[in-house]
């Protein structure tokens, strides 16, 4: 059955913010390699292609269920941080407004009697979960073990060897 029009829409509006995910990790990929964490650097550059990812899995979705993908203009991202706490912290809060945005859409496939939409964003409903968890674990491990020296060494290094995960499939 094609995708209803109202859902074809919040859709859209959500496959944009999965690029603006994309577009803020590349962002603070950046940054981080400006301050000289290769690891940090990595794991954004990773996370954002998972964005990327992500963004294609609705953009596949929409085309099989007979809708129209509409891409609009990706918002500028945030260019300078504090450091790499605030880094993690940004991309912690970033990943609840993410969660936030997505339960919207699933309440909405509810209201809609959207079965199909509602299997789709199950799958994004436990990623959040996944998502949520790593950027806190990390959050927490820079606040118990500080910001500087061996223990960012440490962190920056285990960041390092972060690689990047076989696209989900469509
Ligand atoms: Fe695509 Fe990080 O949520």
């Amino acid at each position: 059955m094609a995708i209803a029009p109202k859902m074809q829409d919040a859709l859209n509006a959500h496959l944009n913010q999965e690029f603006f995910a994309s577009y803020l990790y590349l962002s603070m990929a950046a940054f981080c390699d400006t301050i000289n964490l290769p690891g940090f650097a990595n794991w954004m550059r990773v996370q954002s292609q998972e964005e990327h990812e992500h963004a294609l899995k609705l953009f596949n979705f929409i085309l099989d269920r007979d809708g129209q993908v509409t891409l609009a203009p990706i918002g500028q991202p945030q260019v300078e941080f504090d450091s790499a706490l605030r880094v993690m912290e940004t991309t912690l809060e970033h990943e609840q407004e993410v969660t936030t945005l997505i339960n919207n859409l699933y309440r909405l496939a509810v209201e809609e009697g959207d079965y199909a939409t509602q299997v789709q964003l199950q799958w994004f409903i436990a990623e959040q979960v996944e998502e949520e968890k790593i950027a806190k674990d990390i959050v927490e491990h820079l606040k118990m073990f500080g910001q500087a020296g061996e223990a960012l060494m440490l962190m920056d290094r285990q960041l390092g060897a972060r690689t990047a995960v076989p696209a989900p499939p469509a």
